[in-house]
């Protein structure tokens, strides 16, 4: 009798795996279900701040005056030019015919790959990585491989070198990084472009915490092109209005093309795949441009939450440094004797604290992961603290209780 582990998958999606996030939201739930309250939870981005008035006044507005017809593909002009200014800001030289504004980060990068994926073109991940990059790099055909990170989830670019195939055609770079928090600083991005240059890669600069940068400064790829000519340039960019301004349900990103040719095949993808994003997201994203005090408030929360439990943390041993930037940190529980699976079930069961296992962010049999968890920083701060604390606690305590058998 034929298995249907041994049947070749009919569809090649049915070898894409689920986010193992999902598993960790559901036992969240049934948690809630079965106290009837909500559990501490440190295993979802959400953040504690809301989104900036201004932006809700002017969906709102433009709702009531019925403003919720299609957009072009690219998205509204204006908002385009808007964005073209402040990516001047940050040196990088976009152009509204290169900029793309998407339904949420997420979906321009899946249309990134989409727009540059050759026959048996491989996509280079870093080996701790936002597991939707892995999807995404299956769900458009790629081969995915891993890179290994350095000291600190740091990039090395030596080690990127070594792990890239022959077919590597795209990388992709994450700074500051979920989960790491890492931030990976100008003389290291630029001898990654030195070394795309050299093997001929096109490059995925995923900016979506590109304002969460607390002990480096955040440089942006794409700005080491701008005195590059366009048809030599090579940095896909994506950015998103998730983290900064609080807007994660509505699903407003953009991404920016590095010349007119590839901007000519993300619009192809964009047209098949969305006709067009929001608009109604898109009026509330250019008014929200212009709340950079609520940005830099938001900021200065997560900055102080990471502050407020961070030195707890380093001195039980848990984390060798606080995260440079992001809204997340990967903690070492190796301490409590469990491995990060069991530790987050059993803080759910007996704490009733919400972590994420950090293998749902590394590539399948990574054994760098089995004692870390993630958590993040953006949430309610006394959350954030009494889960900190329970974390603490559980590593002391399951950590002192265990006997020779449980530690094998
Ligand atoms: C690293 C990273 N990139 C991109 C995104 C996508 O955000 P959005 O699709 O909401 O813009 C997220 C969201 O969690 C993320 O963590």
């Amino acid at each position: 009798m034929t298995t249907l582990a041994v049947q070749p998958p009919r569809y090649p999606v049915e070898q894409v795996p689920e986010s193992s996030l999902h598993a960790v939201f559901r036992a969240a739930q049934r948690w809630a279900s079965l106290h009837h309250r909500e559990p501490i939870a440190l295993h979802i981005g959400e953040p504690a701040y809301d989104i900036p008035p201004a932006a809700v006044e002017a969906m709102s507005r433009a709702l009531r005056a019925g403003s919720c017809s299609y957009t072009s593909a690219e998205g509204m002009p204006q908002l385009r030019e808007a964005l073209v200014a402040k990516l001047a800001g940050q040196r990088i030289d976009a152009d509204v015919d290169r900029v793309f504004v998407t339904p949420g980060s997420c979906q321009g990068l899946m249309a990134i790959g989409a727009a540059v994926h050759t026959p048996g073109a491989g996509w280079l991940i870093p080996q701790v990585h936002w597991p939707i990059y892995r999807q995404q790099g299956m769900l458009n055909g790629y081969r995915v491989t891993g890179y290994p990170l350095g000291p600190g989830y740091r990039l090395d670019v030596a080690a990127i070198a070594r792990a890239a195939t022959p077919d590597t055609r795209v990388i992709v770079v994450n700074s500051p990084a979920n989960p790491t928090g890492a931030i990976a600083d100008a003389e290291t991005l630029r001898d990654l472009l030195a070394l795309a240059r050299e093997r001929d890669w096109l490059v995925v600069a995923d900016e979506a915490y590109e304002d969460f940068a607390y002990d480096a400064p955040h440089v942006s790829l794409a700005a080491f092109e701008a005195d590059v000519d366009p048809y030599d340039r090579r940095v896909f960019s994506a950015f998103t209005f998730s983290k900064s301004y609080a807007m994660t349900g509505c699903r407003v990103g953009y991404v920016v093309a590095p010349n007119d040719m590839y901007a000519g095949l993300l619009r192809k993808v964009q047209e098949g795949a969305i006709i067009a994003p929001p608009t109604p997201s898109q009026i509330g994203a250019l008014a929200a441009l212009d709340a950079q005090d609520a940005v830099r408030a938001n900021v200065a929360m997560v900055r102080r939450s990471r502050d407020e439990v961070m030195p707890g943390l380093v001195a039980a041993g848990i984390i060798d440094a606080p995260p440079a930037g992001g809204w997340y940190a990967l903690l070492n529980i190796a301490s409590s004797g469990l491995a990060a699976e069991a530790f987050a079930a059993r803080l759910l069961a007996e704490r009733g604290v919400a972590v994420a296992p950090a293998a749902a962010f590394a590539l399948p049999g990574d054994p760098s992961t089995e004692h870390v968890i993630r958590i993040s920083m953006a949430g309610d701060r006394a959350q954030l603290a009494a889960g900190v604390d329970a974390i603490v606690q559980a590593c002391h305590e399951w950590g002192a209780d265990r006997t020779p058998e449980r530690l094998s």
